[in-house]
């Protein structure tokens, strides 16, 4: 994957997405039209997983037959709003290892700062992939992938449902080798830090929250 930014038009995405911004989609709805779609962004992530093959016996002969190659991949949620994408994915790659970051907003001076952190052994051999609905402003997800690659991460992509500008353009100067993998890049960020058009708090309306 080369490109920074990949945005996924498929129209199933699309349309989903357009029944998950309508403010008065439910709780439930919400929730499984992010699992849906997470899942159709997992597969535009692992398109050009690495390949061997196998010998196997179908009921008629002997074959060589194409599997995954190398370690099971590492799913990274950004908590709480990635715990909802996180649940679509697995259900397409049920044997990834998972681990959690979790962060909170300084109120004095704006940063993230990390209060939970748990992720799989040898994260340097496996595709690590990144989930956090919003790329808003980029804040949390370059601390999160900071982490990741003091960790020892090399090969990491990030999976988001919405991006704004502003947050592409502050991982691409921190982190150039990430690429990101959207469903839409939206217009801009408001003054709250929101994303516009969007789709009001994430985690929120998928947790039932205010
Ligand atoms: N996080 C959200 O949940 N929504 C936004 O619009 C921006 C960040």
């Amino acid at each position: 994957m080369t490109d920074h930014l990949t945005i996924v038009t498929h129209p199933l995405v699309q349309h989903k997405l357009t029944l998950m911004r309508d403010k008065g989609a439910s709780t439930a709805v919400f929730r499984q039209l992010l699992r849906e779609i997470s899942q159709m962004l997992a597969y535009e992530v692992t398109r050009e997983l690495e390949m061997t093959t196998q010998t196997i016996e179908t009921p008629m002969t002997e074959m060589e037959a194409p599997v995954l190659k190398g370690k099971k991949l590492a799913l990274i949620s950004i908590l709480r709003a990635g715990n909802g994408m996180l649940d679509g994915v697995l259900e397409l790659i049920p044997s990834a290892r998972v681990g959690f970051v979790g962060l909170y907003r300084d109120e004095k001076t704006l940063k993230p700062v990390q209060y939970y952190y748990k992720a799989p052994e040898s994260l340097e051999d496996r595709l690590v992939v990144v989930v956090d609905p919003m790329l808003a402003t980029g804040n949390s997800s370059v601390a999160a992938i900071d982490l990741l690659k003091a960790a020892g991460a090399k090969n990491i992509r990030f999976l988001c449902l919405l991006a704004a500008p502003e947050g592409v353009a502050r991982m691409k100067e921190a982190h150039p080798d990430v690429p990101i993998i959207t469903a839409s890049l939206d217009k801009c960020l408001n003054d709250k830090g929101y994303i516009i058009p969007g789709l009001g708090d994430a985690g929120d309306r998928m947790f039932g929250t205010k």
